[in-house]
This record gives structure tokens, C-alpha cells and sequence, in this order.
């Protein structure tokens, strides 16, 4: 048997065909050109007849893009082939893939009209006569021919062999057998291509083609299983859009096959695999489809690895949780992502990299303040960590002034009300206070002066977020006057409002701190003075 597998790409067709995808020309034309890159072996280029745009779409791909055979797709009616076989005028290597329905449902649906025969068996006799016409005229334009039966899945096995029968004799080289519906399941899927080809016993030169929707989540498994009945063509899109679900991804069906070669008789795939991660980020630019981070092969989780033993098992030997090289398929090798699941192994070897080799004896502390840190910041990124080893820690005792809670309620229709709880250290007092300001910072400040007992000036205020992330962290830089002197509070938080609280009460201790040392060196001067018998005034 032959051991190519052809990698039929119809992210511009069928993948286009998922609602609200829509790709302007230009738009298909550089995913032609990178799909191209990625070495796929047919590119259906759009449904010429279906609008003027799409038979630009397919016209301009089949004249500019080199490599991969260009198809156009087109109902079994002379009108749609004529405009396929135009729109692929320019083209050097096209194909034109013209299809028809062949299960109950389908012909019960669109082929009601007396004029299709009265009876099912009428109907059908039809569908073979419009299939046999429709792959016919095709081969005028050109010698590379597909036909679909639609709803190939829940067609009656005896009569879609006796439809591939008659496109074969009119001159299909490719017959591929759609679950339209996404109703199969693997094995039935396969025993479905099995009975067919036992039927029709097709020449060799024949390529059988599967085109799997995922509306049960089986597209990729349903094509995997064709391949193992005989199939020697996959009909997929890049992250699997299409239709309703979606189609069977390309990226998932080729990276099964290279991880999985034996179970599939080592086959033969052009694919460069390094582009697909690339390829997968313009189709979802361009659709506006986001890649899930959990998606297979190409999302932005499925290399990386946040749970302490995956990260302990994966430094150690990658291939313990990694089944294939990330840069194989173009995404970043070794992710160790920190979280809070993340252990002491994951974060020590990051900070090895970042090259901040720790004291032994800073290691545990470093260890919960980076788990304190990842309760509230669902990542932790290189700056975090960089701030979290150069900061020291929180509970300073020399700190007089320490934030114990803090509440803020604000809205439209509501003055910033804030309350907060200090602690302080010295003396050992609690006090709580509630006040209300022009804005949330505004209130948390005139709360912080009430329970410290002073009014302070804000001299300046300024945010910047020093880390990455919608959770980034926050730094606030305050700057208060008491007095004639000045006094800078700096702090950081994920909360900007308690970022904003710890960095004024940081001016308000360091201004405490000024304070105790000016008394202790005026006391230490006036005991001075009095040995001396208070000689100097
Ligand atoms: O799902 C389907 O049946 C199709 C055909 C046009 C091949 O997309
Ligand atoms: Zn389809």
C-alpha cells in the first residue's frame, strides 16, 4: 500500500466556512502562501461559484501561490464547475472537487422536487446520473478530480459504493467519503471505507479521502481511523475550524501520525512541522479565533508544565511528560510555567537561568513569598521574580506601621469609602478607621492619616506595572511633606489600591523612623549637654 499520506488543507474553505471566520482576499492569500511554507499538498483555495470574492480568492491563490495543487470546490451542476475550472484558469497544479449528497436525510432535504424522481430509488438514480455528469465535465478542465459523497457517514454503504463506482468511471482520482455530520466514530468510520472498497475493488491509482467534522469531538480520532481502513488523503484545517465544531485539526492529525508513525505503517508526510505553531497564529489573527491555551499542539499550554512534579520530572528527562519536541512543532522548548502548583525545583532552576543563584539560607524564605505571591497573581513571570529576590521581606520589624486589612467600595453612584487596619509595632496598638475621599486612593489615604493620627501632604503619586499579565504587579511611588521634609514610600502589589496603601504607609514610616532618630540624637546631644553642666546654649 501506499505509505504517502496527503494533507489536503481547507482552512480557506471549509475552515472559512465557521461562522463569523470570514478572511478578506488578502487575508487568504498570505495564509495561502504560509500554508504553502508548510508544505501541505493541496490547498482548497475557496467556492468560486459561491460569490464574486471567493472566485477572486481562488483565482489569485491558484495564479500566485506555488507548490501545493490548488482546488475549487463545486456542487454537481455545470455552473458551479465552469466557475471552478475558470477561477482555477491561472493555476499550474489545480484540482477541482465537485460533490453531491448521497444519505436519506440529505436527498430527502434537497432533492424533494418531482424533477429529482418521485421515489428514494428515483432520487437515487439521479444523483448518480448528476454525479457522473458533474465529474466528467470537471475532467474537461482537468485531469485531477475529487468527488464527495456529502453525509458519506450516514449514507447506506451499498449505495454510496455504487456512487464512488460511478464517479471512479467518469474519472475521479479522489474519492473522498465525508462525515458531513460529525456523527461517526472511529471504527464505524473505518469499516465504513473498508465495505467501499471491498465493493468497488477501485484501480490502486485511486486516493481515498476522509473530511471529518467534529461535532462530537472525533474528527482527528475519525481520521486517524480511515487512515488505518486504507485512506490515504486527510482533509483538515488549521486549528480545526469549520463548520458548527469545527473540521479535524491538521496540526493534531499530522503530529498523530509523525508521534504515532508505527501504529499508521510509517507513512510519509511533507508537513514542515516547525511552521505549524507560526501557521496556527496568522489563521487565528486573521478569523479572529483564539487558540485555547489548552489546545493540542499548537496552544500556548501544551508545553508547559506548572505542577511541581511534571516540572521536577520534565528538568530531569523531558521525554517523562513530553511526548514530542516543542520545537518540532515551533513552540518554545521546556515552558516550566510558575504558579502556585509550582515546587521548590521549578522556581530554584528559573532562578538559575535568570542568574540569581540564592544563599541556602534565603532559599525557603524566597519559596513562600513566591507561593504568597502566586495566590494572588495567577503567573509568575522573570520580572516578579527578580523583584520578589531583590525585595526584602515584608514582615521588616524595624517597620513601625504595618497594613493589617483594607477595604474599598466604590462606584458610579457612591462616594470612595475606604477602611483600613493598622498595626503598629512599637507601641503594639490596632487601630481601625473608615473615611470617605474624592477617589479610592483619596479615601484610603485620609483613612491611613486618621489612624495614625496626622494629616500628611501628598506631594506625588505614580503607577507603573512592573511585570507582565493582565494580574501584573502594580508599583506605586509616593512622595508626602510633613513638616518641610520629604519622604518617599515605594510598594508593590497586584492590588493596586494595596500597593497604593503599603506605599504611603512605607513614606509615613519612614518618616516615624527620621522622627525617632532626629529625638534620639537630640536626646543623645542633650544628655551631652547636661554632663557638660549645660554650658553650651
Ligand atoms: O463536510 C462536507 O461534507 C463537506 C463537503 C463539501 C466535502 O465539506
Ligand atoms: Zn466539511
Amino acid at each position: 500500500m501506499n505509505d504517502r499520506i496527503i494533507i489536503f488543507d481547507t482552512t480557506l474553505r471549509d475552515g472559512e466556512q465557521a461562522p463569523g471566520a470570514s478572511m478578506t482576499i488578502d487575508e487568504k492569500l498570505r495564509i495561502a502562501h504560509q500554508l504553502a511554507r508548510l508544505h501541505v499538498d493541496v490547498i482548497e483555495a475557496g467556492f468560486p461559484i459561491s460569490s464574486p470574492a471567493q472566485f477572486e480568492a481562488v483565482q489569485r491563490i491558484a495564479a500566485e501561490v506555488e507548490g501545493p495543487v490548488i482546488c475549487a470546490l463545486a456542487r454537481a451542476r455545470e455552473e458551479d464547475i465552469r466557475a471552478a475550472g475558470e477561477a482555477l484558469k491561472p493555476g499550474k497544479r489545480t484540482r477541482i472537487h465537485t460533490f453531491i449528497a448521497t444519505s436519506d436525510i440529505h436527498i430527502d432535504a434537497k432533492f424533494g422536487e418531482a424533477r429529482y424522481g418521485r421515489t428514494l430509488a428515483e432520487k437515487r438514480q439521479t444523483i448518480l446520473r448528476l454525479t457522473e455528469e458533474a465529474v466528467r465535465l470537471a475532467r474537461t478542465f482537468t485531469d485531477d478530480v475529487e468527488f464527495s459523497a456529502e453525509d458519506a457517514g450516514r449514507t447506506d454503504v451499498g449505495y454510496l459504493a455504487e456512487v464512488v463506482q460511478v464517479a471512479i468511471e467518469a474519472g475521479a482520482t479522489t474519492i473522498n467519503l465525508p462525515d458531513t455530520t460529525g456523527y461517526c466514530v472511529p471504527d464505524e468510520y473505518a469499516a465504513m471505507f473498508r465495505e467501499v472498497i471491498r465493493r468497488v475493488q477501485p484501480p490502486a491509482s485511486i486516493v481515498f479521502s476522509a473530511h471529518c467534522h467534529d461535532d462530537l469531538g472525533l474528527a482527528v480520532a475519525n481520521s486517524l481511523a480511515a487512515v488505518q481502513a486504507g485512506v490515504r488523503q486527510i482533509e483538515c484545517t488549521i486549528n480545526g475550524i469549520g463548520e458548527r465544531a469545527g473540521n479535524a485539526a491538521l496540526e493534531e492529525v499530522v503530529m498523530a501520525l509523525k508521534v504515532r508513525s508505527g501504529r499508521f505503517g510509517q507513512p510519509q508526510i511533507n508537513i514542515v512541522t516547525q511552521y505549524l505553531m507560526e501557521t496556527s497564529r496568522m489563521v487565528s489573527l486573521a478569523t479572529g479565533f483564539p487558540v485555547p491555551p489548552n489546545k493540542a499542539i499548537v496552544g500556548r499550554n501544551a508545553f508547559s508544565h506548572e505542577a511541581g512534579i511534571h516540572q521536577h520530572g520534565v528538568l530531569r528527562r523531558r521525554d517523562t511528560y513530553e511526548i514530542m519536541r516543542a520545537e518540532d512543532v515551533g513552540q518554545q522548548p521546556e515552558q516550566i510555567r510558575l504558579g502556585r502548583h509550582s515546587g521548590r525545583h521549578g522556581l530554584f532552576s528559573r532562578l538559575a537561568k535568570l542568574g540569581i543563584e540564592l544563599p541556602e539560607a534565603r532559599k525557603e524564605e524566597i519559596y513562600r513569598r513566591f507561593l504568597a505571591l502566586a495566590d494572588l497573581k495567577k503567573e509568575i513571570f522573570d520580572e516578579d521574580l527578580r523583584r520578589l529576590v531583590e525585595d526584602q521581606p515584608a514582615e521588616d520589624e524595624a517597620t513601625p506601621w504595618r497594613l493589617i486589612a483594607l477595604h474599598v467600595a466604590t462606584g458610579t453612584h457612591r462616594a470612595p469609602e475606604a477602611e483600613v487596619q493598622l498595626y503598629h509595632q512599637a507601641t503594639g496598638t490596632l487601630r481601625s478607621e473608615r473615611a470617605t475621599g474624592d477617589g479610592p486612593v483619596n479615601a484610603v489615604y485620609k483613612a491611613i492619616d486618621q489612624a495614625v493620627g496626622a494629616a500628611h501632604e501628598l506631594i506625588s503619586y505614580e503607577l507603573r506595572s512592573v511585570t507582565e499579565g493582565a494580574d501584573a504587579v502594580g508599583e506605586v511611588t509616593v512622595v508626602i511633606a510633613f513638616s518641610g521634609s520629604r519622604f518617599k514610600g515605594v510598594a508593590q502589589h497586584t492590588d493596586v489600591l494595596r500597593a497604593s496603601a503599603n506605599a504611603y504607609l512605607d513614606a509615613i514610616n519612614q518618616l516615624e523612623l527620621f522622627r525617632a532618630d532626629r529625638e534620639s540624637v537630640s536626646f543623645v546631644r542633650s544628655g551631652i549637654m547636661q554632663s557638660f553642666g549645660g554650658a553650651a546654649a
